[in-house]
């Protein structure tokens, strides 16, 4: 859907939500719009565009540019339209010779101080003043030609991304309410009065200096160019634009990539995204320039050895080489000696032949996806107790949440555009419980404090989560008719009898979990007395020896309250990367095919096996550490690795390290030389998401486009290598388009029957279930029953992991995500964004530091069980004493050679958020650090050695 580019059409005040229409009449037409719209707004839904300049949809209305005036009969005066609501029998004029006058005349003071210099100014042609003032028809400017202006204020170039040129601001206050209404960050402030009024960055700071988060909604919001997209200004205004999906979280923004030929000069929001209604983070707008990056390989490369420099070949040679390495290690090994792990971060079409390719063309199982190590537990956990694999919400839902429960996920950090429209709610009065071991932002910021935190001890959710449920059943706050008409009830009294016994209590659960027992029992009360509740959880619940059981105890936790089933409720994983859901849902783990259909079941399999037209094993494959192990004993040979950097995101590097080195052929697509792609033996040029066609589905099972806005550099997207490596397998591939791939994915998966590129393209987005019964797909799920039938109160009995502080490992390590990275940082860390973060550095208390004579910004070792690293320290109350922590966004901080071999009991989900560690002050980095940054340097040099010119982009 190529567009030539225009700016996104703005109605000047919010949409109304009422149902109650008002008739009246504008210039002389009837118009019926919803009660509450405002007159700009009735305007301009029915083509008449009143000039504005405070005004903008996406904010509050303000009244303070008084260029939008109109006449209303029997009204005194010239009322604003944009906040002035509309009214049954209004009779509205929006031109008469006096408004021009008016507008004319507010329109030259503001000019009057502005520089004239409109043909050289970055955003001319793309700029509401040069518009407005055009729609007035102000001719000349009678003053400002002597006496005090603006127009020598200083510019404020500090941010990587935008500028701020004052000289160029009519303090009209859309940034600032921008950064208060739409992101929540509060930044900006309007000091000063008359004359003297100008927008000032915290306390006069720069906005790198500020708190500032870089999300842009300033910039999105500004009038005028005063502040500006430092690609636009580079650049210039865009040509075209495509509507397209982030490809970093899994919030799942819309953006329009606005495109001078096929470079992208700017990402903006796309206001009828649904996920995201116009806001984005610093990630989806800004860091964009990793696609471009001069890292990136665009030719296929071969080598026999990891010692030998690569050599770069054809795409037909690559594949035909794989192919032939495969079928000998089959030949040899057996069948079960080669697999593949699919990406998140690939489109579900992508995803979806990744695990064709394995179950009919290695003719095996052994498929597995990121997801493993994230949201496995959500997975078995949510189809367990509820009957599906997903969220049960819309984010919109939030909005009718009273009461919010957020547990081991930082939405202001990794789930941004989620995080602000949560802090909405927050700052409207919802109340908010954090369960988290650290001080989140959403514990304390601007105009929000926590009713309750909870800084639960790493490793003990489980039990906190009984002792909440506890809380409830003991006091008699249980949802009783809803769980009578819902829920299985002969479990439920088995499981009442369990949650009731006393060992389960705040008081008696204390010392476990750290948290006190008042606190809980007032967190527990408030949650099932409090309204509408809704639970958001991240991989602070997931990543543990009993993440499935903490997300079991979480759908108990709601289905207890009777909290599952309508708006402002549910049960919510806030995934992480970008198509988390989209990749489980296409059946990339070993014992299901899409649409969460286990392996073993006749009928599913002779669905896909007619479609295939070959024979497939019944029997699960291996999960990713199940594939570590089986290289190591010698029985895993060839391993197909799409968009996942397993050498820097798996627990015990050192352990991923053995077995990647003990495969014979490995295969790495991707579009860096990632830490994996070090260990290769074949590398297969990715595309990013920019260079393809398909579909992304978010936390909220919402499938949305991707679009290709730029040829890939490499020749082939990645569902057209797989493709072409199934094709040498002798397993017959045949798409054109991804549309193709989805058509196959909507006959074959009742979730998605109703799902095609057409639909999306009338709709939008689509939520699944899809299919006759619900054609326009799913907000809500379980609305009337669960999809299990009845709601099932799983047992959750607290099992203490076996990873326990002691004197030798007295701290526990946890570990999370930051804001401005993301993930492995491949992406991240070839932007500008690394200016806010250049490395990961452990968070310690400051009690723990003193006892161990550590300042801040020391270098300590980090020693766990499994191995040793060493970083900077931050000294912070951030954290509790006992607690340390740390982000695993750079290779060489090694934040996953210290985390254990520790699984989830149901689904092999490693627990990367407990691992027992001691620190001290050292000197120089760990030997596995001297090691990697040999190793990298004698990769890069093999890597340098056989790759021309042509082939680094
Ligand atoms: S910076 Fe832009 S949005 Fe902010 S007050 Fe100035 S002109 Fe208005
Ligand atoms: S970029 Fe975002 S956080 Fe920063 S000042 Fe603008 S609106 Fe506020
Ligand atoms: S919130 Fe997530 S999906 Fe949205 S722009 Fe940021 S990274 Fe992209
Ligand atoms: S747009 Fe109405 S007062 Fe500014």
């Amino acid at each position: 859907m190529l567009e030539f580019y225009e700016p996104q059409a703005d109605y000047g005040t919010p949409k109304s939500t009422s149902t109650t229409m008002v008739t009246l009449s504008i210039d002389g037409v009837s118009v019926t719009v919803p009660e509450g719209t405002s007159v700009m707004r009735a305007a301009a839904e029915n083509g008449v565009k009143i000039p504005r300049l405070c005004a903008s949809d996406q904010l509050k209305s303000f009244g303070s540019c008084r260029v939008c005036l109109v006449e209303i009969e029997g009204r005194r005066g010239f009322p604003a339209s944009c906040t002035t609501n509309v009214e049954a029998g209004m009779e509205v004029k929006t031109q008469s010779d006096q408004i021009g006058k008016l507008r004319r005349n507010v329109m030259e003071l503001y000019i009057s101080d502005h520089p004239l210099d409109c043909l050289t100014c970055p955003t001319n042609g793309d700029c509401e003043l040069q518009d407005t003032a055009g729609e007035v028809g102000l001719r000349s400017v009678r003053y400002g030609f002597e006496g005090e202006n603006h127009l020598v204020a200083e510019k404020d170039e500090s941010n990587p991304y935008f500028t701020f040129d004052p000289s160029k601001c009519i303090v009209c206050s859309r940034c600032v309410r921008a950064c208060e209404e739409v992101q929540g960050t509060f930044a900006l402030t309007i000091d000063g009065r008359g004359f003297d009024s100008k927008v000032s960055v915290s306390q006069d700071e720069d906005f790198m200096g500020s708190e500032c988060v870089s999300c842009g909604a300033c910039v999105a919001a500004c009038p005028t160019a005063t502040l500006t997209e430092k690609s636009i200004i580079e650049a210039g205004k865009p040509e075209h634009s495509v509507i397209t999906t982030c490809a970093y979280c899994g919030v799942g923004c819309s953006f329009k990539a606005e495109m001078k030929g096929n470079q992208v000069v700017r990402m903006t929001p796309y206001k009828d995204g649904k996920a995201n209604e116009g806001h984005a983070c610093v990630k989806g707008r800004f860091a964009f320039g990793y696609a471009t990056h001069k890292d990136r390989i665009t030719v296929p490369m071969i080598r026999d050895s990891i010692d030998d420099p690569w050599r770069e070949v054809s795409w037909d040679e690559a594949v035909t080489y794989t192919a032939k390495r495969f079928k000998d290690i089959q030949a040899q090994y057996g069948r079960n000696s080669i697999g593949a792990i699919s990406s998140s971060r690939c489109t579900n079409e992508e995803v979806y032949l990744v695990q064709k390719m394995v179950r009919a063309g290695f003719g095996n199982n052994n498929i597995d996806t990121c997801a493993r190590v994230c949201h496995s537990p959500t997975g078995f956990g949510l189809k367990t107790t509820l009957g599906e694999s997903a969220g049960t919400q819309t984010f919109a839902s939030v909005a009718d949440a009273d009461v919010v429960i957020v547990m081991g996920a930082n939405p202001t950090e990794a789930h941004p555009v989620f995080g602000s429209r949560l802090k909405r709610r927050l700052r409207e009065g919802a109340k908010l419980i954090v369960i988290d071991p650290r001080k989140i932002e959403l514990v304390s910021s601007p105009h929000i404090t926590a009713d309750y935190h909870l800084p639960v001890r790493p490793g003990t959710n489980v039990t906190l989560l009984n002792a909440l449920a506890h809380v409830v059943v003991n006091e008699g706050l249980e949802a009783r008719d809803y769980i009578a008409e819902r829920c299985d009830i002969a479990e439920f009294g088995k499981w009442l009898a369990f949650i009731g016994d006393e060992r389960h209590s705040p008081e008696n659960t204390e010392s476990i979990t750290g948290v006190d027992a008042a606190d809980l029992r007032g967190a527990a009360r408030l949650y099932a007395t409090g309204g509408n509740g809704a639970i958001f959880y991240g991989l602070g619940v997931t990543e543990h020896s009993q993440g499935s059981t903490a997300v079991m105890g979480i759908a108990n936790l709601a289905m207890l309250t009777g909290n599952i089933g309508r708006d402002g409720v549910g049960v919510n994983p806030l995934r992480g990367q970008n198509n988390v859901q989209g990749s489980c849902d296409m059946g990339s783990f070993p014992h299901e095919l899409p649409g969460y259909r286990h392996i073993s079941d006749k009928a599913t399999r002779d669905l896909f096996e007619n479609e295939w037209g070959v024979t497939l094993d019944s029997e699960p494959g291996l999960r990713i550490p199940n594939m570590f192990d089986a290289a190591l004993d010698g029985d895993f040979k060839g391993l197909y690795c799409q968009g996942e950097d397993i050498a820097q995101s798996d627990p015990n590097t050192q352990h991923v390290e053995a077995a990647l080195r003990s495969i014979e052929c490995l295969v790495v697509q991707d579009i860096f030389l990632n830490e994996t792609a070090k260990f290769a033996h074949v590398f297969l040029p990715g595309a990013s998401f920019l260079e393809k066609d398909g579909t992304f589905t978010n936390a909220e099972r919402r499938i949305s486009r991707v679009r290709k806005v730029m040829p890939p550099l490499s020749g082939k997207a990645d569902w057209e290598g797989t493709m072409a490596l199934a094709n040498a397998l002798g397993c017959k591939m045949e798409y054109n388009h991804p549309s193709e791939i989805m058509d196959e994915i909507a006959r074959l998966t009742p979730t998605f029957n109703g799902v095609s590129y057409d639909r999306l393209e009338q709709l939008g987005s689509i939520q699944w279930p899809c299919n006759d019964d619900t054609p326009e797909g799913t907000p809500i799920m379980h609305v009337d029953q669960f999809v299990r039938g009845k709601g099932f109160f799983a047992m959750t009995e607290y099992v203490a992991t076996t990873e326990r502080a002691n004197r030798k490992f007295p701290l526990l390590l946890t570990t999370g995500r930051i804001l401005s990275q993301y993930n492995v940082g491949a992406q991240t860390r070839r932007t500008q964004n690394s200016e806010w973060h250049g490395e990961d550095v452990i968070e310690i208390h400051p009690h723990d530091a003193e006892e161990r004579g550590i300042n801040h910004g020391d270098w300590v070792g980090i020693n766990s069980r499994v191995g040793d690293t060493v970083l900077r320290a931050d000294v912070t109350d951030k954290v509790k004493p006992g607690v340390v922590y740390t982000t695993f966004h750079h290779p060489v901080s090694g934040a996953n050679v210290i985390t254990t071999d520790n699984s989830d009991w149901a689904t092999n989900c490693p627990e990367y958020k407990v691992t027992a560690v001691q620190i001290s002050k050292v000197t120089e980095p760990s030997s596995w650090q001297a090691r990697q940054k040999s190793f990298d340097k004698q990769q890069q040099g093999l890597l340098q050695r056989g790759l021309s010119q042509s082939a680094r982009h």
